[in-house]
């Protein structure tokens, strides 16, 4: 039996968060999940907080640590896309995604740390995308913000890496979600035709990665950027 760790999945309400809760209570884990609406899973603690305030992830933060005990593994997924090409992107739609996605990130993983120092102990798991470095048209903000998770993840291991904490990246290809369903029949059948497996993921694959990551055995796997994404990107 693997560990039991207190997890916090932020985004947990629907999609891809819900899944990866899901697993995490499967897995034996104590869970606790952000939501602006909605509830996580059966069995989790759903706590309200707006990835744009730093005074609600710590009030957020300091429900679960009375309820659950120190978060020991962080997951960083609630994450949001404005897609429009770059000459009709206003800087609105660039700062809306950066704000939430990257210093949303910064902001969830900032109120950790000191935790996770405390304990010894730490998984932060930032979830990313396939086109962080593969690039999308229509994508500029979110795949930029992204990409920069990639640096974040590997700051923050040479940062913490001795104190027992490791910080990778998920990069999941088309996963089947609200987010995906929006997109454009067209575009979808054209994502779906460069895809090497010939469809789009489920959001119990990105949880399984989550799962890995979380575990004992990956404690030496570190700065790590794992793709979940059928082959579209060959490994990047
Ligand atoms: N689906 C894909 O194909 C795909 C591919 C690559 C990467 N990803 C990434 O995977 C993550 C989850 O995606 P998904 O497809 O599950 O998306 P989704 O179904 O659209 O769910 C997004 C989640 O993020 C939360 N969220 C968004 N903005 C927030 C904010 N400002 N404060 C607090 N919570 C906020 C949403 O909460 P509300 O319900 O309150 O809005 C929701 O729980 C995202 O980071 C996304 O970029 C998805």
């Amino acid at each position: 039996m693997a560990t039991s760790r207190t997890v916090l999945v932020t985004g947990g309400n629907r999609g891809i968060g819900y899944a990866i809760a899901e697993r995490m209570l499967a897995d034996g884990h104590r869970v606790a999940v952000t939501a602006r609406s909605g509830e996580g899973p059966a069995g989790s603690l759903t706590v309200r907080a707006e990835m744009t305030d730093a005074a609600s992830i710590d009030a957020a933060f300091t429900e679960i640590e009375q309820q659950l005990g120190p978060v020991e593994v962080v997951v960083a997924n609630a994450g949001i896309t404005r897609d429009t090409l770059l000459l009709r992107m206003s800087e609105e739609d660039f700062s809306e995604v950066i704000d939430t996605n990257l210093t949303g990130t910064f902001r969830v993983v900032k109120r950790a740390a000191k935790g996770l120092l405390k304990g010894r102990f730490g998984r932060v798991i930032l979830i990313s995308s396939v086109v962080a470095l593969y690039g999308s048209p229509g994508q500029i903000n979110y795949s930029s913000s992204k990409a920069a998770l990639v640096g974040f993840a590997r700051s923050l291991t040479r940062e913490l890496g001795g104190r027992g904490i490791t910080a990778n990246v998920i990069a999941p290809g088309f996963i089947d979600t609200d987010m995906t369903a929006v997109l454009p029949e067209q575009q979808q059948q054209q994502y779906l035709s460069s895809i090497p497996a010939g469809r789009f993921g489920d959001v119990a694959e990105i949880a399984g990665a989550v799962s890995f990551l979380a575990g004992d055995d990956a404690a030496y796997i570190s700065g790590a950027v794992i793709p979940v994404d059928g082959g579209l990107g060959m490994g990047h």
